[in-house]
């Protein structure tokens, strides 16, 4: 296995997590990235947030052995359910979704009223309206689990009319809160983007939590010194806990990357 020292380390339950990846990518261009997908175990959007914990302390463990600076837990439901006990047990920035995520939809919330979608193990954590209310508690929040989108995204049907049917479905009791934002709270979720924005109205806000979390993630590089200061070609690392076919096909497809090097591995 490579030294992926100097690295951003990524995690998420699988491939959805790449959503945020991109956003790291072209946000930092020159930063090295080490992405574990837990292909093997995913969905985590189901299990409980025990089951969740373990699982993450383990991705967390892995990264740490392939000398990364920083974890960004692209997993919506593992920032929801454990970011807590991960920074409290680790010893290195880690990054999660929800803060950052809630942060930007309170700031371009014009009329305080918000939506936020994602798995039935964030939207039940309640993660997103208590860190959107501690920011201000005159919000309103409206919340609703959306599990069917993750596997739509997985099949790449992005803009097909079952996609369309499911996002209307999902949101018509969304629509009726006169939101004006609406957060995209799971790694798949930008992937679906154009549907969902037609499902909801084009005067409706979308948040992708992960690209307000690469904000964060450089600020911190940056406060840090730990930016990387080279101009070279970065290099990009990807393991994955089940056989990698399946995740270098889309990962190339949504990373517009060619010859995607991914590895499979086993957590001990
Ligand atoms: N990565 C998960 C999330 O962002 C979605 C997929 C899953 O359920 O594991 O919540």
């Amino acid at each position: 296995m490579e030294n992926s020292y100097n690295s951003i380390g990524v995690f998420d339950s699988g491939i959805g997590g790449l959503t945020v990846v991109h956003a790291l990518m072209k946000k930092m261009p020159y930063e090295n990235i080490t992405y574990f997908g837990d292909t093997a175990r995913v969905p985590y959007g189901s299990k409980s947030a025990e089951v969740v914990r373990e699982y993450a302390f383990e991705d967390t463990r892995f990264l740490l052995k392939q000398g990364v600076k920083i974890i960004v837990v692209a997993c919506n439901t593992v920032s929801a359910v454990a970011i807590d006990e991960l920074k409290a047990k680790f010893d290195i920035p880690i990054i999660g979704m929800i803060d950052p995520g809630a942060a930007e939809a309170q700031r371009v919330s014009g009329n305080g009223r918000i939506g936020v979608i994602g798995t039935l193990a964030t939207i039940a954590s309640e993660s997103y309206p208590r860190a959107l209310y501690q920011k201000d508690p005159h919000l309103q929040v409206f919340s609703k689990p959306c599990p069917l989108f993750v596997p739509l995204a997985e099949e790449g049907w992005t803009e097909h009319a079952v996609s369309l049917m499911v996002a209307d479905e999902y949101l018509a009791e969304l629509k009726k809160h006169d939101i004006d934002t609406l957060i995209l709270g799971c790694t798949h979720y930008p992937i679906l983007r154009r549907v969902i924005q037609s499902s909801i109205g084009a005067s409706v806000g979308l948040i992708d939590s992960g690209q307000a979390a690469a904000v964060e993630v450089e600020r911190e590089l940056k406060a840090r010194s730990l930016l990387n200061t080279s101009s070279q070609q970065p290099r990009y690392s990807f393991y994955v806990s089940d056989v990698p076919q399946k995740f270098k096909q889309l990962g190339e497809i949504f990373l517009g990357q060619q010859d995607l090097r991914v590895t499979r591995v086993h957590l001990d």
